[in-house]
């Protein structure tokens, strides 16, 4: 029998919308209801981003302070899967879906109910995934699946073009040189399959299997590098939003100095990091690295 699913979603670029339309595909072949929900803002942020405003978002994405939404309905109360599309923003859940998360009409519709994730993002989601899980448990809705996409260049190079990407509103080549920002085409295009397997699931509502088949068909990929670079930037990120709490009246010269610190740390600072720990550290601690991985590869909320 046909199901009735929800699925959510932000995009200002309109990657997350062709992502979650792809992933839903397969669910409306088989037959079932797909209802989409647009999360739209009261004050609608810009894009592209004017750099100021795009590092303005600093403070509220970290300590997942909600903002205005524009009103929003749905065509039901319940259904029987909620999919929630997201995407990370400073290592946490964007604002958008931070807000339509701590919307009380909206727990209610995901209440007792089994919510998958679907992200796509540069490269860094884990920080931002255990922020949704304590959403998603606040609304005591049930995670089941999680699929996060990203752009699989290096972690500079990546960084330069999203910039590019950012500040033009083009998903095009820096410069002609540099390859395209974002998850790519053909990742995009590939999402179908995961909409497959939730679709076998779908019928039973048993999900106990549903996480580790989607691993083996790799839509997640937990990088240590970047697992640790994040572990890392998130705490930081923290202490510089706490720094701007005590003194609001600094936010804007701090945020400045925040834009160059944080292009240091990245391009510099964590490669050193890096090379240090995979010397010194990494090789005695196999064993938690690998359970760590496990972890954040799945959908258990610790
Ligand atoms: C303010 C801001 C912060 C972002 N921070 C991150 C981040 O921490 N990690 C990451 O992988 N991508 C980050 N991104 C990229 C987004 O997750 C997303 O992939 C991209 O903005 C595409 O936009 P859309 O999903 O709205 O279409 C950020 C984007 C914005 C606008």
């Amino acid at each position: 029998m046909g199901k009735m699913i929800l699925a959510v979603y932000y995009s200002q670029t309109g990657q997350l919308k062709q992502i979650v339309d792809n992933f839903t595909q397969p669910l409306v072949e088989a037959g079932h209801s797909v209802e989409f929900l647009e999360v739209k803002m009261a004050h609608p942020f810009p894009f592209p981003w004017p750099t100021d405003q795009f590092f303005d978002t600093v403070p509220d994405s970290v300590e997942v302070v909600p903002a205005a939404l524009e009103a929003w309905e749905t065509k039901h109360s319940h259904y029987d899967l909620v999919i929630l599309g997201w995407q990370p923003w400073n290592l946490s859940p964007s604002i958008p879906f931070n807000s339509i998360m701590q919307d009380e009409k909206f727990k209610s519709i995901i209440k007792n109910t089994s919510v998958i994730t679907i992200s796509g993002c540069r490269n860094m989601w884990i920080n931002a995934q255990e922020k949704n899980k304590r959403l998603i448990k606040a609304a005591e809705s049930k995670l089941v699946g999680n699929i996060a996409l990203m752009d699989m260049h290096s972690n500079h190079i990546s960084y330069f073009t999203i910039l590019h990407w950012m500040g033009t509103g083009r998903k095009d080549r820096k410069w002609g040189i540099f390859p395209k920002p974002g998850v790519s085409d053909e990742v995009i295009q590939n999402v179908s399959v995961f909409g497959k397997v939730v679709n076998k699931y779908l019928q039973t509502g048993e999900w106990e299997e549903l996480q580790p088949e989607l691993i083996k068909k790799g839509a997640v990929r937990v990088k240590y590098s970047l697992m640790f670079i994040e572990h890392k930037a998130g705490k930081i990120f923290q202490k510089w939003v706490n720094l701007i709490r005590k003194f609001p009246k600094k936010r804007k010269l701090l945020l400045a100095i925040y834009k160059y610190y944080i292009t240091i740390a990245l391009l510099i600072v964590s490669p050193i990091i890096l090379l240090v720990d995979f010397i010194f550290f990494r090789p005695f601690l196999q064993k938690r690295i690998k359970k760590q991985i496990n972890y954040y590869s799945g959908v258990e909320i610790k």
